[in-house]
């Protein structure tokens, strides 16, 4: 076998098993065709032509595709993001509020953007939002330092209202980047601006929530945001849903999920 064909098969067999590892874990929406011709089909020996054959140019494009994308740095991302006035939000801004945490982290939580705290403080999630969130992610027997936390747009929209979408659009390259650089296993959007910018739909977060998405290949989990679990008073219904779908992202990460008795 050459080199050329085993890359091919070492591909279809990490694709297969990601796909299987997703159905087992309640990843609904993979398309029955894929599997099956993932799981089937196997490599196929590409076609050259003569020319091609000659130039040996058809393994080095090969490799030059299967070749992992060359790793960005936040600090890259970061830099390249500079005083940013791509947007609106840009000019009334005190802070860029970029993103906090681990770099490597299995789990990114992305929300909104930034609040009065969060522009004041050039940190996500620090006011009462982040209070709640930080007491989501305690409850998960996680810390705050082991995720990644950042936002749909980085600057604080006036009055706390929700981006527009001339800004999500402005902004969301960056994201992308941020996300692809710590390329986390889950992703969890908070709420509705969160998961319909990242999603590209504009389906009901009570809809979208508790079941995984695909983003750019990465598992999305969409759930309701803390600062709506302020408004209803940090329990109840809410809170639950919340909780059962932080419980299907620690089973996702093959992490010990902690008892949370409900009151009756
Ligand atoms: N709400 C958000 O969505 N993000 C923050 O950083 C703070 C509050």
């Amino acid at each position: 076998m050459n080199r050329h064909s085993s890359t091919q098969t070492h591909l279809y067999a990490s694709l297969t098993a990601y796909l299987q590892d997703l159905q087992e874990s309640g990843v609904d929406g993979i398309p029955t065709e894929m599997m099956a011709v993932v799981a089937s089909a196997g490599p196929q020996p590409a076609a050259s032509t003569e020319q091609e054959r000659t130039s040996g140019m058809t393994d080095q494009m090969n490799d030059q595709m299967n070749e992992p994308q060359q790793h960005e740095t936040l600090e890259q991302i970061r830099k390249d993001l500079g005083p940013c006035q791509r947007c609106k939000l840009g000019a009334t801004r005190k802070n860029l509020v970029f993103g906090v945490g681990n770099p490597h982290a299995r789990l990114v939580f992305v929300g909104e953007g930034p609040g009065a705290d969060e522009d004041a403080q050039g940190e996500p999630f620090v006011g009462d939002a982040g209070k709640m969130l930080n007491r989501i992610i305690a409850a998960m027997e996680l810390k705050r330092e082991d995720v990644y936390i950042c936002n749909v747009v980085k600057c604080r929209p006036p009055q706390n209202r929700p981006p527009e979408s001339d800004e999500v659009t402005a902004c969301s390259p960056f994201l992308l980047r941020q996300l692809q650089s710590v390329k986390p296993e889950v992703i969890v959007a908070l709420g509705t601006s969160a998961a319909q910018a990242l999603l590209q739909t504009k389906v009901p977060i009570s809809k979208l929530r508790g079941k995984f998405h695909d983003f750019h290949g990465m598992p999305l989990m969409p759930t309701y945001h803390p600062s709506y679990l302020l408004r209803s008073g940090g329990s109840g219904d809410s809170f639950w849903s919340v909780w059962d779908d932080m419980t299907q992202v620690l089973q996702f990460l093959k992490l010990p999920v902690p008892e949370k008795s409900r009151k009756k």
